[in-house]
C-alpha cells in the first residue's frame, strides 16, 4: 500500500514517532479536506449525480465497520439520525456478516474502513449485497481498495498514508467525511434549516483552528499522562456523540500504552462500572458544555464519592482541585466536538505510552490491516 512508499525515518522530521506526527497533521488535514470538498457539499459533489435520485428515498441507514472505524460509525449515527432523520444502525462487521439480518428495502449501507481491506468489513458489505442491498457506499482512505470496488458509491477520506499501526488522522478524516455526508443527506431530505446550515458552516470554519488549539494543550496533557502511566487501568467516560469518542480514546490507550482502559457512557456507570471505582482508578471525562453537561457532572460526583481520580477535558470554567484535574478545551463546536475531544484523547494515549516506554508505532500483537478473520 501507499504506506510502504515513505522512508520511515526521513518522514519523521522533528517528531518522536509516526503517531505523534499523524496527530499533529490533523488541523492541516481537516482544513485541506474542507477546502477540497467545500464545507457543506451537495450530494452530487460527494457521490455523483445518480446518488441524488437514488438516495432521496432511503428509509434506513446501516453502517458496517471494525475497530476504530466502528467508533467513527457510532459517532456518525448521532449525526445521521439528528440531521437526516432516518433510523440508523451501526454494526460490527464481524457480527453482521454471520447474523440472520433483516435488512429493510431502501436501506443505504455504508461500509467504513481506513484500509478498505479489512476482511470482515469487506465480507459484511458483500453479505449486505447478497441480502439485496443496492444502495451501497464505501468510505475509505484508499481509493482503489477492495471495499471501494464493491460499493456503488465512494468517498475517499484523503488523510494521506498513515504509518503508525493505531489510527489517528484517518479516524478524524472519517469523522469529517461522515459529518459532511450527513449534512448533504439532510439537505437532500429537506431537513437542513438555514439556521442549522449556517451554524454548521460556522463550526466547520472554526474546526482547524480549534484543533490546533487542542494540540497546544500537550504539556498539560503530559502531566496527566505521567500520573496515569503509573497505574494499570482507567475509565474514559462521555455521553451522546462523545460516548464513541471515549470508546475510541480507551482503544487508543489500550493499543499504544497497554493499559486496561475502558470506555463507558456516563449514564451507564451505575449499572456496573462504578463497582470498580476506588482511589486508584483514574477516570478521564469528556465534558463539552452542552445540554448533557449537568448530567455528566452528576456522574462525576458519583466517582468523586468513591474517591476516583478525576481528569476532565472541558470547555467550561470548572475549577481544578486536588481530586479533580481540569484541562480547559477550546470553546465547544457543537456537533463537531467529537473531532476536538478525539484529538485530546489521542494526545493522552500517546503521552501515556511514552511514559510507559511501549512500542508506540508498532504495538505488540496488532496489525494495521487485518486481512484474515
Ligand atoms: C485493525 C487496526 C485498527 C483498525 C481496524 C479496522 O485492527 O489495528 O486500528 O481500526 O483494523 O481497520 P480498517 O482499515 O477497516 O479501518
Amino acid at each position: 500500500t501507499a504506506t510502504l512508499t515513505l522512508n520511515g525515518d526521513e518522514a519523521l522530521d522533528r517528531f518522536g514517532h509516526h503517531m505523534e506526527r499523524e496527530i499533529d497533521a490533523q488541523p492541516a488535514l481537516l482544513a485541506d479536506a474542507l477546502s477540497l470538498r467545500g464545507a457543506i457539499p451537495t450530494l452530487e459533489r460527494l457521490l455523483g449525480d445518480d446518488s441524488v435520485h437514488e438516495l432521496a428515498g432511503i428509509r434506513t441507514i446501516t453502517l458496517l465497520a471494525s475497530g476504530s472505524s466502528h467508533h467513527a460509525a457510532l459517532t456518525a449515527r448521532y449525526w445521521l439520525e439528528a440531521l437526516v432523520g432516518v433510523p440508523t444502525l451501526v454494526e460490527l462487521a464481524s457480527e453482521f456478516r454471520y447474523r440472520e439480518v433483516a435488512l429493510p428495502p431502501d436501506t443505504l449501507v455504508i461500509a467504513i474502513s481506513q484500509s478498505g481491506e479489512t476482511a470482515d468489513t469487506v465480507a459484511s458489505l458483500r453479505f449486505a449485497r447478497q441480502l439485496g442491498a443496492t444502495l451501497t457506499l464505501a468510505i475509505s482512505n484508499v481509493s482503489d481498495s477492495t471495499l471501494m470496488h464493491q460499493a456503488r458509491w465512494h468517498m475517499v477520506t484523503n488523510a494521506g498514508p498513515e504509518i503508525a499501526v493505531t489510527s489517528t488522522k484517518t479516524f478524524s478524516a472519517q469523522l469529517l467525511a461522515l459529518y459532511q455526508l450527513a449534512l448533504a443527506l439532510a439537505r437532500l431530505h429537506h431537513r437542513l434549516t438555514p439556521e442549522a446550515e449556517s451554524e454548521a458552516r460556522r463550526h466547520l470554519g472554526e474546526l482547524a483552528q480549534r484543533a490546533h488549539a487542542v494540540l497546544a494543550l500537550k504539556p498539560l496533557i503530559d502531566d496527566w499522562a505521567r500520573a496515569i502511566a503509573q497505574g494499570q487501568t482507567l475509565f474514559c467516560i462521555g455521553r451522546h456523540s462523545n460516548y464513541p469518542v471515549v470508546l475510541e480514546g480507551a482503544q487508543k490507550i489500550r493499543e499504544v500504552a497497554y493499559l486496561g482502559a475502558e470506555g463507558h457512557a456516563g449514564g451507564e456507570l451505575k449499572h456496573g462500572p462504578l463497582a470498580v471505582v476506588d482511589r486508584n482508578l483514574p477516570v478521564v471525562a469528556c465534558l463539552p458544555w452542552n445540554r448533557l453537561a449537568e448530567k455528566m457532572l452528576a456522574n462525576l460526583q458519583e466517582i468523586r464519592a468513591r474517591q476516583g481520580r478525576i481528569y476532565v477535558f472541558t470547555d467550561a470554567a470548572l475549577p481544578s482541585d486536588e481530586r479533580m484535574n481540569v484541562i480547559r478545551m477550546p470553546a465547544s463546536l457543537g456537533d463537531l466536538d467529537p473531532l476536538l475531544y478525539t484529538l485530546a484523547f489521542q494526545l493522552l494515549a500517546y503521552r501515556i505510552a511514552l511514559h510507559r516506554g511501549t512500542s508506540i508505532d508498532t504495538p505488540r500483537y496488532l496489525a494495521k490491516t487485518v486481512l484474515t478473520e
